[in-house]
């Protein structure tokens, strides 16, 4: 079995995800989401963004590696009456049952990041965005002091070495490295601007044909600490 998914499907996150509904439902209002947008939440788990998303009036399609939380999800989406939003298993670094071009919004909120072979993972969420969409990552980043970065610090320093050639997926949290796997899609970082941040980064890619990458560590507040500043736009 893929050791991602089985990591995954281990715990139950749902208990987790819990305790973020708040932080999910700030965050997703400031996405600039309208009725009949299609949005892509990636890395999903059971529904934390893609639910609010959905009621917002977006048509949301939610994946994630773990069975356990697409049946979740599903389930939470039903119970909520949301017939805009669903639930499917797939892998960030290999979408092939998606089409190119399909969503106008691809949000992944500290879960792609998850996913190994993070260059794959930047070329299947250019490649499922129309020309001008937009991609929204929030993504921990490493030794930074708030409370998670911290736990995953003094976990890792408990456990084994990864085994060779493992991308840790805190690299997401460093900004070149942003830069230079969205340049691998060849999303140029035409228009950087300056971040306020804290505990993760965000980063936007907007505009025709991804000519804009934004970064920005500020939405992070509005998820993990119930402290939403607003998402800034791309132009
Ligand atoms: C920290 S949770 C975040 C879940 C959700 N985005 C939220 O904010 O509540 C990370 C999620 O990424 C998913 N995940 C991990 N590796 C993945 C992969 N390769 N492809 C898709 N999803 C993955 C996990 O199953 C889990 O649901």
């Amino acid at each position: 079995m893929n050791p991602n998914k089985a990591l995954w499907e281990k715990g139950d996150f749902t208990r987790i995800a819990e305790t973020m509904r708040e932080s999910g439902e700030a965050l997703v209002q400031r996405l600039g989401i309208t009725k009949g947008l299609k949005v892509l939440d990636l890395g999903c788990g059971d529904g934390t963004t893609a639910l609010p998303a959905a009621k917002l009036g977006a048509d949301v399609l939610g994946v994630d590696i773990a069975s356990n939380l697409v049946e979740a999800g599903n389930k939470r989406a039903a119970e909520q009456g949301l017939t805009n939003c669903t639930f499917q298993e797939g892998d960030a670094s290999n979408l092939e049952q998606l089409l190119d071009q399909a969503f106008d919004l691809v949000v992944s909120i500290f879960g792609a990041m998850f996913a190994p072979k993070p260059f794959e993972v930047a070329k299947e969420m250019v490649r499922v965005t129309r020309p001008g969409g937009r991609i929204v990552m929030g993504n921990w980043i490493p030794n930074d002091p708030t409370l998670v970065a911290q736990i995953l610090k003094i976990s890792s320093s408990y456990t084994p070495p990864p085994p060779e050639g493992f991308v840790s997926p805190m690299t997401w949290g460093i900004e070149s490295n942003v830069i230079e796997r969205f340049a691998g899609a060849e999303v140029q970082p035409e228009q950087k601007r300056e971040c306020h941040l804290h505990s993760c980064n965000v980063c936007a890619c907007d505009g025709s044909a991804f000519k804009t990458q934004e970064l920005s560590r500020s939405v992070i507040l509005a998820h993990a600490s119930k402290a939403p500043r607003s998402l800034p736009r791309c132009s």
